[in-house]
């Protein structure tokens, strides 16, 4: 390989957008930004070996798949979002706030496997006995796992290849630098080009890396979407670093389905697994104010049940708040036209506030129904009857559309006890009446009101 040649081989990468230019120039062509173009250098294509004849394909029928099978972290939770577990040899972003939990949860992630192949912990944001601290006090099974504290990508290479590691976690990516770029560390460039290079060691020896990344305000990566592509999966932290529980969703995954959501809860020992979220969620919204529904959601391959808040107040604003924490909050400028135009609900000159309690964030139209209840039960002063759930879309003509997977959220609500459930009317499970909403539960089954328009919601409500 010649290394003069790729040596030059660099290009210009906007600090701003993340748009890759061939030469330099003043203004990005991209985002129009000034002076936000940078210098770093292209993915060296060097892979190992090189043949004589060129490169081969490969016959997709004849590929051996078994040779990646899924190994465990011991986490269930983390598992489950990872898509059964880790993949050898892939790589996976695990993005957050500072301090939600991203070193805590990948320290117990990687100490069991730590076991089963050679493992190294690669921080250069703490030290090697800042980390052996948090290590003994967690209290972790495995007794192999390696640290070396650095920020020089090129140490940390020569360690994995020394140490001949199969899983590397990289804490984190933003303290990173390349001695092949000028660049300061956390810029754009050098976020990029370490990525890039720790994606190339993983693909050419089959090292998975978990690479750390610490989330802006604004709610996205330094380098905004520049690491999302080079990476196998993106886990997000979600959720308040102030509240004791942590979720985990798959934003990517090229191995298991997106938006599935893990739960775990921060505690002196750790982060530990929270295997019935919906009882989590819904811990202390028993009492009967209004502006409360519960929602059943199913983002990922699970329902939960989470509290929606609603809060519509008097405003003393020319222009009234809408304000919404979890919700889209385009979608609740629709719901509010909607329940406007077509159940004459005008919080015209009201503050409107939406929460969905415990800082998850839904981002499924089911949970229009759920919001729609809570806003109703606000505006009128009226409590919603407790042990009720929701789920439903809300369509622009005040129709209530039905949503995937009907069943498994009845039955998650009839688990926790609910005993009357709000959805659209096609969702209703077939062989299942429609019931009375006044009757209760027969056998453990909750009463189902299928509603087909929001003024049927509104109706229903006011009794
Ligand atoms: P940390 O994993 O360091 O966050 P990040 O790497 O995302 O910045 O976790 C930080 C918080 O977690 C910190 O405020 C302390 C708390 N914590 C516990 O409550 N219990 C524990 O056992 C550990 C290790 C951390
Ligand atoms: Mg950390």
């Amino acid at each position: 390989m010649n290394k003069k040649s790729s040596q030059k081989n660099t290009v210009f990468v906007c600090e701003a957008c993340g748009a890759v230019c061939a030469k330099w120039a003043g203004q990005c062509p991209d985002c129009e930004g000034w002076n936000t173009l940078s210098e770093r250098v292209r993915a060296s294509r060097k892979t190992g070996k090189s043949s004589s004849l060129g490169p081969a394909a490969h016959r997709l029928a004849d590929v051996d798949t078994k040779q990646s099978p899924r190994v465990s972290t011991g986490l269930k939770e983390l598992d489950r979002v990872l898509g059964g577990g880790l993949v050898p040899g892939s790589v996976i972003l695990l993005g957050g706030e500072p301090g939600i939990g991203k070193s805590t949860l990948a320290l117990q992630a990687v100490s069991r496997l730590s076991d089963m192949m050679p493992t190294l912990y690669l921080s250069a944001e703490e030290s090697v006995e800042q980390l052996a601290l948090r290590y003994q006090r967690l209290n972790l099974p495995a007794q192999d796992l390696q640290a070396f504290a650095t920020g020089n990508l090129e140490d940390a290479v020569a360690l994995i290849d020394r140490t001949g590691a199969r899983l590397v976690v990289v804490d984190s990516i933003q303290t990173m630098h390349t001695e092949r770029l000028d660049a300061a560390p956390g810029g754009v460039g050098q976020v990029r080009a370490c990525a890039e290079m720790l994606a190339e060691v993983a693909k050419r020896d089959q090292v998975a890396v978990l690479i750390i990344g610490h989330v802006t305000k604004e709610g996205s990566l330094a380098g905004p979407k520049t690491l999302e592509h080079l990476v196998d999966t993106v886990l997000y932290f979600e959720g308040d670093a102030t509240s004791r529980y942590r979720m985990v969703r798959a934003w990517k995954n090229r191995f298991g389905a997106v938006n599935e959501v893990g739960v775990f809860a921060m505690t002196e020992i750790g982060l530990k697994e929270v295997k019935n979220p919906s009882a989590m969620f819904l811990s202390g919204s028993h009492d009967d104010s209004p502006g409360r529904s519960v929602l059943v959601s199913q983002d990922g391959s699970r329902p939960i049940l989470l509290e929606v808040q609603a809060l519509v107040d008097q405003s003393s604003l020319g222009n009234p708040r809408r304000l919404s924490v979890g919700y889209d909050s385009v979608r609740l400028a629709m719901v509010l036209a909607i329940l406007h135009r077509h159940a004459r609900l005008g919080f015209v000159d009201q503050d409107v506030f939406i929460n969905v309690a415990g800082g998850v964030r839904v981002s499924e139209t089911a949970a229009d129904l759920a919001v729609s209840a809570a806003l109703i039960s606000s505006g009128m002063d009226t409590p919603i009857p407790s042990r009720t759930a929701f789920f439903g879309e809300l369509g622009l003509t005040g129709e209530i559309r039905p949503v995937a997977r009907g069943d498994e959220r009845i039955r998650e609500a009839e688990k926790l006890g609910f005993n009357r459930v709000f959805l659209p009317l096609s969702n209703i499970p077939k062989g299942r009446d429609l019931q009375d909403d006044k009757a209760g539960p027969v056998d453990g089954r909750a009463a189902l009101v299928g509603v087909s328009h929001i003024t049927e919601l509104q109706d229903r409500l006011r009794v």
